[in-house]
């Protein structure tokens, strides 16, 4: 039973905190968040201890792993403390938005042996799980393009964009580790453009809300990125795979199966799962037992924090890409 405390008490360490509790290889012992009452409401609702200090949390004799769903610019502090105190950590994406910073960490870690699993939880959507397996037993052949659609249902608000290190870093972050890890290999060349067509004050922020990347593998698989931070009919996560012996797709989530035909609709379903909690609520807890599985049994961290910086180095590629118009070698 491995010993959990979740740092963070926002949108995301709420889902953690309550996969912790609900998971039978897990006890969760607290969470802990500074501000307001966040925590003790949440330990409230999961039955465990709360604590407004994080770094006296990780501390705890009791404490074996730590989960880490605070603000990114805490990432990396957070999770040295914990490496440092002997914990396994699961901290959520991006690692950091200054690369410099977290190849500092990723050399510290190293250092100290620490075991850090990077929350990139759409490799464990049972969707895209089925799209590697099929992809690994050779259905499709040679891969040789990717192509991802992800778009949000809304713009976030303004004060959770002045902080978000930017759409790359943000929200395509994710995609550009789907990419890696759907193409098996890292791309050795990017180029990307970016509007702002949803929010012309994303200015403001020297932000964009519509890119596109593409993006070439040193053996010439492709992969096209396109990402929007609005489309009005809801929350749209799809990718293809061409192969040399084949394609693969997978749909969009919706709460049932039924469709609706009549004078005025055509097939007409559900809406899509909005948003990411509820369309990723498996890929979570999926995470959530590959976190635990690989603690337990000391093997490999499914998702490294090399995977997180390498992410990282595409959306800072892509950026300066849409900034110089120009493509950038990786
Ligand atoms: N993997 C995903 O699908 C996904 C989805 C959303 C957010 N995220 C990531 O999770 C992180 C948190 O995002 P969010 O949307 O939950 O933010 P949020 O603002 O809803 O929650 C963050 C919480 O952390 C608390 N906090 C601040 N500093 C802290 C500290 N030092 N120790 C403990 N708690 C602290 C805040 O008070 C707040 O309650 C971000 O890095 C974000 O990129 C990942």
């Amino acid at each position: 039973m491995l010993r959990v405390a979740v740092l963070g008490a926002g949108r995301i360490g709420k889902i953690h905190a309550a996969n912790v509790a609900a998971n039978p290889n897990a006890k969760l012992i607290a969470v802990a968040d500074p501000f307001g009452n966040a925590a003790a409401s949440l330990a409230d609702q999961l039955s465990c201890e709360s604590s407004l200090e994080p770094t006296s949390l990780i501390e705890r004799d009791d404490v074996d792993a730590v989960v880490i769903g605070t603000p990114t610019d805490t990432h990396v502090s957070l999770m040295l403390h914990a490496v440092a105190s002997g914990k396994a950590v699961l901290c959520e994406k991006p690692i950091d938005l200054d690369i410099t910073k977290a190849d500092a960490a990723l050399h510290e870690i190293e250092r100290l042996n620490g075991r850090v699993m990077l929350a990139f939880n759409r490799r464990f959507d049972p969707s895209a799980q089925q799209l590697r397996r099929s992809i690994d037993a050779g259905s499709i052949g040679d891969v040789r393009q990717v192509i991802i659609t992800s778009r949000d249902p809304g713009l976030p608000s303004r004060e959770y964009l002045k902080h978000s290190g930017g759409i790359f870093r943000d929200m395509v972050i994710h995609d550009f580790d789907m990419a890696r890890w759907l193409l098996g290999e890292d791309p050795v060349e990017l180029m990307a453009t970016a509007s702002r067509l949803v929010d012309p004050t994303l200015t403001d922020f020297d932000d964009f809300d519509t890119v596109m990347v593409q993006m070439r593998t040193a053996t010439g698989r492709q992969c096209h990125i396109n990402c929007c931070r609005e489309a009005v009919y809801g929350y749209d996560q799809r990718f293809e795979i061409l192969g040399s012996a084949g394609m693969l797709q997978n749909e969009n989530l919706r709460q049932t199966t039924v469709r609706r035909w009549t004078r005025d609709e055509t097939e007409a379903g559900d809406p899509l799962l909005n948003f990411f909690l509820e369309r990723y609520a498996d890929a979570y807890r999926n995470e959530l037992n590959a976190f635990i599985a690989a603690v337990e049994s000391g093997s490999p961290m499914p998702v490294t924090p090399f995977d997180g910086r390498q992410a990282l180095r595409l959306a800072d590629c892509a950026l300066e890409s849409a900034l110089t118009g120009r493509a950038v070698t990786v």
